[in-house]
């Protein structure tokens, strides 16, 4: 007996095998399609949510440089907000619905977002840290099989590496200054370690939807490889800079040819995940009330499209 696959579906697996994009046209397994939506609506939602740990310090930046990198670099995750929510909608999506997910807590974003930026030195090593950790999950994705996602992230590297130096710039500046200076990069590093680490998701045996994404291409790594990745970057420029990572355990093993690293906190992880991290509430309170008083905007941005449009089929009568 055998069994036929419908001509569409055929087309489909033959574009994932051959390493080539699928398009919003093309047909998608449904599963497939959810499965993106979901990925790049978390991803929407974190550089938006991205944007408020940082954003805090704009008003307080020590030098007007200073403030106009971190305006731009701010500025910089709402552009990558936006370009990915406009990949989802080409899914199908509905932006407006994406957002009442996230202000009401049924879709997430990364649980990074919801630890506080303490210091200045917190600005830095952001940068290098959380931008750094970005870039590794982010670089893989340039080849997602989802052509708008795919593309979408090669233009947003480009601008996650810019951030990863500023950041970098901004802790060596503060290294060469004041022993004060000195204890805050220290002390923002060890409060931002761990969790960066967390960013790259649950350890492999505990991630059940990698080896589907894998295989549709959607990801191309697992999580524990992309850790491992950042982790043997991260070293050395932590060494160049001349702090260290809290990490007792962290050494080079010439045998695996990477470094080894402890054990991270997953019951942490969880918490904050499920809402119990330090600024969970604050962050999502905040969105809602820009969201809320943000509607004018949109509504008048709505009510001068149909004005447009009229117009110009006017002009055609
Ligand atoms: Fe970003
Ligand atoms: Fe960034």
């Amino acid at each position: 007996m055998t069994t036929t696959t419908p001509p569409e579906a055929e087309h489909f697996d033959r574009t994932i095998e051959r390493d080539q994009r699928i398009e919003p046209r093309d047909w998608m397994p449904e599963d497939y399609r959810r499965t993106l939506v979901r990925q790049v609506a978390q991803h929407a939602h974190s550089e938006i949510i991205g944007m408020q740990p940082e954003g805090n310090w704009i008003t307080r930046a020590p030098s007007l440089r200073r403030k106009a990198i971190l305006l731009a670099k701010v500025q910089d995750e709402a552009g990558h907000g936006l370009y990915l929510y406009s990949a989802a909608e080409t899914l199908g999506a509905d932006r407006a619905d994406l957002t009442a997910r996230l202000i009401s807590g049924r879709q997430k974003y990364s649980s990074i977002f919801n630890y506080p930026a303490l210091t200045f030195a917190d600005v830095g090593v952001i940068g290098w840290l959380v931008d750094g950790a970005a870039i590794c999950n982010q670089v893989p994705l340039c080849r997602s099989s989802y052509g708008p996602y795919a593309r979408a992230m090669i233009r947003i590297c480009k601008e996650e590496s810019f951030h990863q130096r500023q950041g970098y710039e901004l802790l060596m500046t503060m290294m060469r200054g004041t022993d004060a200076q000195r204890r805050m990069v220290q002390d923002a590093t060890n409060r931002w370690w761990w969790p960066s680490l967390m960013m790259f998701g649950p350890p492999d045996h505990d991630s059940p939807n990698t080896a589907r994404s894998m295989a549709w291409k959607i990801k191309r790594h697992t999580n524990d490889e992309l850790r491992q990745r950042f982790v043997d970057m991260t070293v050395p420029q932590a060494e160049a800079l001349g702090v260290t990572l809290p990490d007792p355990e962290l050494r080079w093993n010439p045998e695996r040819g990477h470094y080894d690293f402890g054990e991270i906190d997953w019951a942490e992880f969880k918490q904050v995940v499920s809402g119990n991290g330090p600024c969970n509430e604050q962050r999502i309170t905040h969105r809602r009330r820009a969201h809320e008083e943000g509607a004018w905007v949109r509504e008048a941005a709505a009510a001068h499209a149909a004005k447009q449009a009229a117009r110009t089929r006017e002009v055609a009568a």
